[in-house]
């Protein structure tokens, strides 16, 4: 695997090997990531997944400065999944001045949910990931970038700025890898006990609760929202939101919708000072 740190040795790398499947990352890899890299394998002629904890996406309170560093592990991880290229820039590679112009996205979808709680947070995603997508490529004339479901509305937004602003890039989603009892892997949930990692669970078991109820319709959507809340909540969690909203905008669904529609149940809650967010279509 080659490592490559400027854009212009990134361009230098790609130079004649086809059109590159890419898989953006904030590093810290698991097993999710991992699996990202191997359904990009599927979907280009060479493999690259980029490093980069990007200081424009997090919130002044936030972890940027404690988010888990960890290059020894990654590089052999993303090597022996069989990444081609890692794309680590430094601050100065992507940001060599004061980025002033930003990609604003959407505000139908990129204010809601996760941008309601995480102001901000988008226009640092979608700035962000326009600057990667021109490192890689500019000068492949397009490709694949992989993105994971666990990160729903991310998705979706990256999904609308591509075919707004026309970009010849194919996204491909992955599937959440979680683990046994159902906890989406995350970066984050090294931040949590051995006591909060058993209590995580209860997240993507209240959104299989709020989607199975959803579906049957057993009371108002709001209500349910509320219960699955206030359940959580009694479990010592600080939930941001749990909501069913339509798979295809994000928008909440009418009452005709609940029956067969395509739904997604979305959450966001706090363990302790850790914030874990996770879906589940249905
Ligand atoms: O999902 C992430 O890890 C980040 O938001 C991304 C897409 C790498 C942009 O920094």
């Amino acid at each position: 695997m080659l490592i490559v740190h400027s854009i212009a040795e990134l361009r230098a790398a790609l130079a004649g090997r086809g059109r590159p499947a890419f898989v953006p990352t904030m590093g810290n890899l698991h097993a999710g990531h991992l699996s990202l890299v191997q359904l990009a394998r599927q979907h280009g002629d060479v493999t690259v997944a980029s490093i980069f904890v990007n200081r424009l996406q997090f919130l002044p309170h936030e972890d940027f400065d404690s988010y888990p560093r960890t290059w020894d592990a990654d590089c052999s991880q993303l090597q022996a999944a069989g990444c081609d290229v890692l794309f680590a820039p430094r601050e100065a590679d992507l940001y060599p001045e004061p980025q002033t112009f930003k990609v604003q996205p959407d505000p139908a979808l990129a204010d809601m949910l996760e941008g309601h709680f995480r102001p901000g947070f988008f226009t640092g995603v979608c700035t962000v990931v326009m600057k990667l997508f021109s490192a890689v490529f500019a000068s492949t004339g397009g490709g694949t970038a992989v993105f994971g479901k666990k990160d729903y509305q991310q998705l979706m937004v990256i999904q609308r700025m591509v075919q707004q602003f026309a970009l010849p890039i194919t996204i491909v989603a992955g599937e959440t890898a979680r683990a046994q009892g159902g906890l989406a892997l995350s970066s984050r949930n090294g931040y949590l006990s051995a006591e909060q990692l058993q209590q995580a669970t209860a997240l993507s078991q209240a959104l299989r609760q709020l989607a199975d109820a959803a579906r049957h319709g057993r009371m108002p959507l709001a209500d349910l929202e509320t219960q699955v809340q206030g359940l959580l909540r009694a479990q010592g969690w600080a939930p941001d939101y749990l909501t069913v909203r339509q798979r295809s905008d994000l928008q909440i669904p009418s009452v005709s919708a609940l029956g067969s529609d395509p739904l997604v149940a979305l959450g966001a809650a706090k363990l302790g000072s850790t914030r874990l967010i996770d879906n589940l279509e249905f």
